[in-house]
């Protein structure tokens, strides 16, 4: 396949580059950079210093003699996008380049405005790409599983049926997010649900839930490789900063009650998910979802494991319930469904103790370079 990841430089896109590369696919990343800015310019960068994109696709050639084509440009920008999809035709694109932070689209007016324009166009610019140029190119978009909220009901598969006055029907989930970023990706997926009805697009909408992890068997082969790795308010997911905060005496930013539940994965599983879903694409017309979790945890259970496990490897954590910052509910219902990635092929990596411990020691060979202010700032729904 030709595969065009947009986002490449990303958390999730370098590794997905490097894992479709490695499979033997031909692979096209892009990016703007706008994480390492944003980062940057917040004061908030990641734990790990990753030579840029360009130097990453020179030193993957090294190690393993094959080719990933980077091109930095902002997917907004119409003309760039349709530029990569005129040269290179793409079997499937990965649509990885949003801003993906609820707290960055939280801080303020044009932040929010940002995000909603920065995701909705991409997404936008992305659909018509696909049909002037490769229709039947496959997108694989990644939403979240907070677009569904937490309702107190179960959580189906992107899809329910309705029995209403004796009719039924089948509609999208009922979702209700609970910040203005997980807001763009509902309206992300109303797009591409517009759009596959009116011009029969072939789309997976992948309801993933917060990763974590920083090993992969790609970047494991050359320390430059790493993803990304993030521990601040603003950019990390949960149990990467809790590990950063147990090394370094920081008692576990727990926000409230802590019972906030759920779906977790592991890096390892968002790539397997993601070469699962392109190996074995929608068809025409069709908006497949999938929600793209391994198991589900409470805030609260989180901090326990990183507390049991940096125990046992010699930390002294600590872990304290904050004034939550944020407005979402404390204690709730939460039963999603998660079967499908299962069906195509998905072989869990769950979080063992054994994840843990791998986590703890990569981390500490780096921890000189954790900046304690980025932890936690508070930042207000
Ligand atoms: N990491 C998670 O836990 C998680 C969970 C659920 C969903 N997601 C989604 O997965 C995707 C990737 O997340 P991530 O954690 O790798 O984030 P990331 O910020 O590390 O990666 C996104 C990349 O896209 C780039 N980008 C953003 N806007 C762009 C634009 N207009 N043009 C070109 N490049 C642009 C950024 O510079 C960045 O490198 C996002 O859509 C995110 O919402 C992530």
């Amino acid at each position: 396949m030709r595969v065009l990841v947009l986002g490449a430089d990303g958390y999730l896109g370098w590794p997905t580059c490097m894992y479709f590369s490695r499979m033997g696919h031909e692979v096209i990343g892009a990016d703007n950079y706008f994480r390492r800015n944003a980062a940057l310019a917040l004061d908030c960068e990641a734990l790990i210093p990753t030579p840029n994109l360009l130097q990453r696709a020179k030193i993957w050639q090294q190690v393993i003699e094959k080719k990933i084509a980077i091109h930095i440009g902002d997917v907004t920008n119409h003309e760039f996008l349709l530029s990569l999809f005129r040269a290179y035709h793409p079997d499937v694109v990965i649509h990885y380049a949003e801003q993906p932070s609820a707290p960055y689209s939280m801080l303020d007016r044009d932040k929010a405005a940002f995000t909603i324009q920065n995701n909705l166009l991409s997404t936008l610019n992305i659909v018509y790409a696909v049909k002037e140029v490769s229709p039947d190119c496959h997108i694989i978009k990644l939403g979240t599983m907070g677009e569904y909220g937490t309702p107190n009901i179960d959580i189906e598969e992107g899809w329910i049926q309705i029995q209403h006055k004796g009719k039924k029907d089948t509609f999208l989930f009922p979702r209700q997010a609970s910040s203005l970023y997980h807001t763009t990706k509902i309206q992300d997926t109303d797009l591409l649900w517009f759009y596959v009805r009116t011009w029969g697009l072939r789309v997976t909408d992948l309801m993933q839930g917060p990763v974590y992890g920083i090993s992969t068997d790609d970047a494991d082969m050359d320390e430059r490789l790493i993803p990304n790795f993030h521990y601040d308010e603003i950019f990390g997911t949960v149990l990467n900063r809790f590990i950063v905060q147990a090394i370094i005496g920081y008692p576990l930013t727990v926000y409230g009650k802590g019972g906030q539940t759920r779906g977790y994965l592991n890096i390892k599983d968002t790539l397997q998910c993601v070469y699962l879903a392109a190996t074995q694409p929608a068809k025409p017309g069709e908006l497949r979802i999938f929600n793209q979790i391994s198991e589900s945890f409470s805030v609260n259970e989180l901090a326990e494991k990183v507390k049991i496990v940096g125990k046992k490897l010699g930390y002294d954590v600590k872990i304290t319930h904050l004034e939550n910052p944020r407005n979402e509910k404390e204690e709730h219902y939460y039963n999603p469904k998660y079967t499908g990635l299962l069906k195509l092929g998905l072989q869990p990596q769950y979080l063992t103790d054994g994840v843990l411990e791998g986590m703890f020691g990569i981390v500490e060979k780096y921890k000189n370079n954790i900046n304690r202010d980025a932890i936690f700032r508070g930042v207000k729904w």
